[in-house]
């Protein structure tokens, strides 16, 4: 728990130094959900990652447990948006 306080308090100074320098999200449907993610650290850091199924699902429970709000309808509207553009074809 500490640790993931800490490590949030160290990503909410690294959103404060790259504030005005954020990444394009393509914008297809599903696409507003991404700004949930914005809460706790950049869209940068949201979209970094390419992932197949299993390591998005996993990913968006990890953020579910640091408190993100996505009820289970959004969690899968999430993860058809993701593996359609952050997708790695090859992992998991
Ligand atoms: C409640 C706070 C919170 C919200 C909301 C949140 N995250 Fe995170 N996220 C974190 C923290 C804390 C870390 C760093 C610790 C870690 O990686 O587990 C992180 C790290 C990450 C990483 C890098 C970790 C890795 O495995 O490479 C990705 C990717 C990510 N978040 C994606 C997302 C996406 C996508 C959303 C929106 C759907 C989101 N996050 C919303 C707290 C949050």
């Amino acid at each position: 728990m500490w640790r993931s306080l800490a490590l949030a308090a160290a990503l909410g100074t690294a959103v404060a130094a790259h504030a005005q320098q954020e990444v394009e999200v393509p914008k297809t449907p599903g696409w507003e959900l991404i700004m949930r993610c914005v809460i706790c650290h950049s869209v940068e850091i949201a979209v970094q990652q390419r992932f197949g199924p299993q390591g998005w699902s996993e990913t968006l429970d990890r953020m579910i447990k640091y408190g993100a709000p996505i009820p289970p309808e959004d969690k899968a509207q999430l993860m058809a948006y993701l593996l359609r553009h952050y997708r790695d074809p090859a992992g998991r």
